[in-house]
């Protein structure tokens, strides 16, 4: 357990789905794809995809007011907006400079994490301490990507996976003792740079009329390889994530895994032992939303009902770098 006095908790949640539906139907008239295929293999029936003409922050921006109206906090009294993306809406500034304008944040200093689909984690890993060490007492802390716009839609292994979306929690300073962020794990091995990632549109390879012929501008995975990985490191980071809690798996009521797979989620629940009832499952209806599948996930949760004072939930998530984290919170 973290000596500090000073604590993060969650004040409230939020998130934002945009209004297009796609379902596996519709993605087999694009490519070589059935439904029976992307339901076996992953578990996704439908994804929600942005519509043309609107950017990150436009879904980042509904998230927040969410969560801002549910934590009861003002947009000026935001310390701080943290978000994790990979796809903001410039290739500079950041989203969360966008996003601080929307809001008329005008007290915050704003930016991006590039974690990947483990972003919402880093981000909130980032606010937590900044929290913790008494530089801020009120954050925005979002995971949000439009991972639809970096999608090569005739390739089926990935075109399949993923959706839009964002999440947001509003983050506060607290002295109680029992609730809050107990403990934030994160890790990265660069090594596998290569297995996901979009290899044109950076400095190494700018955008060119061959970059753009030659579909680099759109996701490229080994997804077998991140698979395996990712089962792996999810279930270290997250026994790590609870040993330094110093809570038992037994103890927590919610595990909030990122949404990429259900037979990622399914072999992640088995190796820590915890039956998929206390598994928060929505990637049927939004497939991977990247740095969002968790706090969206969370906020849905929370809705439902699924968490409730005094509750230990177990955030865990995987992504390219490759990069993951898990935090443990009680509420
Ligand atoms: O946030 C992290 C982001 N990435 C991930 O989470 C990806 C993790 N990986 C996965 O989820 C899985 O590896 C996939 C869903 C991407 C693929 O599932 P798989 O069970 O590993 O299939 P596979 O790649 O081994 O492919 C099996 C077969 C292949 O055909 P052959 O070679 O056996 O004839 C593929 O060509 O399935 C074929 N295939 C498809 N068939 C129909 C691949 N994609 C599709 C598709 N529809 N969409």
């Amino acid at each position: 357990m973290r000596s500090s006095h000073t604590r993060s908790v969650i004040l409230g949640t939020g998130s934002e789905l945009p209004a297009r539906v796609v379902t596996n139907a519709a993605l087999e008239q694009l490519v070589d794809t059935t439904d029976e295929w992307i339901t076996t293999r992953t578990g996704i029936k439908e994804r929600r995809i942005l519509e043309d003409g609107k950017g990150n922050s436009d879904m980042a921006y509904r998230a927040a007011q969410r969560a801002l109206r549910d934590a009861g906090v003002e947009a000026k009294d935001l310390d701080a907006i943290i978000m994790g993306t990979v796809t903001p809406d410039y290739p500079f500034p950041s989203s969360a400079c966008v996003l601080e304008d929307m809001l008329g944040a005008r007290n915050a200093f704003s930016f991006d994490v590039n974690a990947a689909c483990s972003g919402f984690l880093n981000a909130l890993a980032v606010a937590d301490s900044f929290i913790r060490t008494g530089m801020i007492r009120h954050a925005l802390v979002l995971g949000s990507d439009t991972l639809s716009r970096l999608l090569n839609w005739k390739d089926r292994g990935t075109c399949i996976l993923f959706g839009d979306g964002a999440g947001a929690v509003v983050l506060g300073a607290t002295h109680d003792g029992h609730k809050g962020i107990l403990s934030a794990r994160l890790k990265t091995d660069g090594s596998h740079v290569k297995t996901l990632y979009v290899p044109a549109g950076g400095s190494l390879k700018p955008a060119s009329l061959e970059s753009v012929k030659k579909n680099e501008h759109t996701i490229a995975m080994n997804g077998k390889e991140v698979f395996k990985i990712a089962v792996r490191s999810m279930e270290e980071i997250s026994r790590q994530a609870l040993d330094e809690a110093g809570v038992s798996i037994d103890q927590v009521s919610l595990v909030i895994p990122h949404q990429a797979n259900l037979r990622i989620i399914s072999a992640l629940a088995e190796r820590l032992k915890v039956p998929m009832s206390k598994v928060m499952v929505n990637l049927e209806r939004y497939g991977n939303t990247s740095a969002a599948s968790v706090p969206v996930a969370l906020d849905e949760a929370r809705r439902e009902g699924r968490i409730r004072d005094g509750d230990i939930v177990l955030l865990s998530a995987f992504g390219a770098g490759f990069a993951w984290g898990a935090a443990v919170i009680k509420f």
